[in-house]
């Protein structure tokens, strides 16, 4: 049976935020059209999804992998709506910059060719990053950054450090997205995440983890990339992508961030509450603190959207997850 407001495909179904979007399209009337990788070579399953409260009715499930973008045509054709959100996520440097960058690029093509193919899409909602408009032309000494930023992949895909394949990858595809839109008339909006931290329905741990929480789940080098932080929770994310989706007046790019903080102001909420779980590290008190850039989400709450949560729920949802599943 279709949901009242129609079918939605949402890519990278069985992965963190992504699972946690379709849980709340389903709450909201959606059909929803799941892809995720079935090869069990692939680290997630989707039996947490099956579970879902509306799932039995208006959930299926298909196989679609970036690497051949026609296999997300059968799943795209009938939607009314497309959130994309798979991406080759290697923090570890397992797959190459180059391949990083190409299937995340030619996946997103493909699934946008999708769409015009089968003109039953109205809107593309695609998850792009805050990674796609950090600065890191030290030069430029812009505090505030809104949506007129965009990265240099150009010049990051040269670079050598962690992280450098994702802020690449994420910079390429949200422009090829945006140009492909104004270049064919479909409608693409995307939605720029900070640092997303929250609970979760997976079984597993969310492989953002060891970045997003180094102090507990990474080391060293996680940390540093981490030095100052840009959060927000991962059910204001999900609220943002159907917002986005829903709301006629959005165009373009919108940042989705909460709130700056530096990692001695998580480390202190770590401090208090989680002590026994942080890793053992003499690192923080060998930097010295930097004030973080602010970005702003100024275009979205202007189009009247509402944060609901702060710093302490995001960390809260997020470990007690970790200790209720055993992961912790
Ligand atoms: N986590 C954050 O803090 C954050 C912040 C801003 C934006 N985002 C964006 O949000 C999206 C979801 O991130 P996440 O944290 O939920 O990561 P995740 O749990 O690792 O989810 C990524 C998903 O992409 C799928 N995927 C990877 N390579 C694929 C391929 N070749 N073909 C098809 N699917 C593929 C993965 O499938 P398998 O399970 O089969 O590997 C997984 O389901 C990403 O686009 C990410 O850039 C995340």
């Amino acid at each position: 049976m279709e949901g009242e407001k129609g079918s939605v495909c949402v890519t990278g179904g069985a992965g963190y935020i992504a699972s946690w979007l379709i849980m709340r399209l389903l709450r909201h009337g959606y059909s929803v059209r799941a892809t995720v990788r079935s090869d069990p070579k692939f680290k997630e399953d989707a039996s947490h999804l099956v579970k879902l409260h509306g799932a039995q009715e208006r959930l299926q499930i298909f196989d679609a992998d970036l690497e051949t973008p026609e296999s997300f045509e059968p799943v795209i054709n009938g939607c009314i709506g497309v959130f994309h959100l798979s991406h080759p996520m290697d923090f570890e440097g397992t797959m190459s910059k180059e391949t990083i960058i190409k299937t995340s690029v030619e996946g997103i093509l493909g699934i946008l060719q999708a769409c015009l193919k089968y003109k039953t899409v109205k809107k593309v909602v695609y998850t792009s990053s805050i990674a796609a408009a950090s600065l890191f032309d030290t030069t430029k000494n812009i505090k505030e950054i809104d949506e007129n930023q965009w990265s240099d992949a150009e010049m990051i895909r040269k670079l050598d450090f962690i992280g450098a394949a994702y802020i690449a990858s994420k910079t390429l595809t949200e422009r090829a997205a945006l140009e492909f839109s104004k270049e064919h008339g479909l409608d693409v909006v995307t939605i720029l995440p900070s640092t997303i931290i929250g609970p979760f329905i997976n079984s597993t741990l969310p492989s953002s983890f060891p970045m997003t929480l180094p102090l507990i789940f990474g080391n060293e080098e996680h940390a540093r990339f981490m030095k100052t932080g840009h959060f927000v929770h991962i059910d204001d994310v999900a609220s943002a992508q159907i917002f986005l989706f829903e709301c006629s007046k959005a165009v373009g790019r919108h940042i989705c961030n909460k709130t700056d903080v530096t990692i001695q102001e998580i480390a202190n909420i770590l401090i208090l509450k989680y002590s026994e779980h942080l890793l053992p590290n003499d690192y923080l008190s060998k930097w010295e603190e930097e004030k973080p850039d602010h970005f702003s989400s100024k275009k979205l709450t202007e189009l009247g959207f509402k944060f609901k949560y702060g710093l302490e729920e995001m960390i809260d949802g997020a470990l007690q997850c970790c200790q209720d599943k055993g992961l912790l």
